[in-house]
């Protein structure tokens, strides 16, 4: 019988980890977890914005899925929220939640982690989009909070070049 999602995503941290091991871009890293995230869930959209200190927004990195909006603007929506408030967001309804940004209108819940440089600053979220309605449960966030951790343990090694 097929595993439950959650297991195959905590099934991810051993091969991802080594995949991290020894690769300094950034690039490479986000783009292979990405990958990874997606292949194992079939989830709509799986991908990174980062923060760009600079225009003070959020623009998009590494993801699998469809084209996606390009850069996502303090106070609107559900990666916003993450980013400024520094906390997971879970929204089983996209429609019901204020500023939600519609990039694609198949995404029907969501969730969206922070993601922390080694100083514990907010350097990129990332965006689990699903197509079902309250597709996301209690076990594939802490599942996919091991996996945000390992980005986060090697974050500030990495370059982006
Ligand atoms: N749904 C996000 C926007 C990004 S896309 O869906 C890929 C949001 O409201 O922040």
């Amino acid at each position: 019988m097929a595993q439950p999602r959650f297991k195959r995503l905590g099934q991810l941290s051993a091969p991802l980890g080594a995949l991290l091991e020894g690769e300094p871009s950034g690039w490479a890293n986000l783009s292979n977890a990405c990958a990874a995230v997606h292949s194992a869930t079939g989830w709509h959209w799986v991908g990174f914005y980062l923060v760009d200190a600079v225009q003070d927004n959020l623009v998009l990195g590494p993801f699998q899925g469809p084209v996606a909006c390009t850069r996502l603007h303090r106070g609107k929506g559900v990666c916003a929220a993450a980013w400024e408030s520094g906390t997971t967001q879970v929204v089983t309804d996209v429609h019901a939640f204020p500023g939600h940004v519609a990039c694609s209108s198949s995404s029907k819940s969501e969730l969206v982690l922070p993601v922390r440089n080694g100083l514990g600053d907010v350097v990129a979220v990332w965006d689990l989009d699903s197509a079902e309605h309250a597709d996301f449960g209690p076990e594939d966030v802490q599942a996919m909070e091991a996996l945000t951790a390992l980005l986060e343990e090697r974050w500030s090694t990495w370059t982006w070049s």
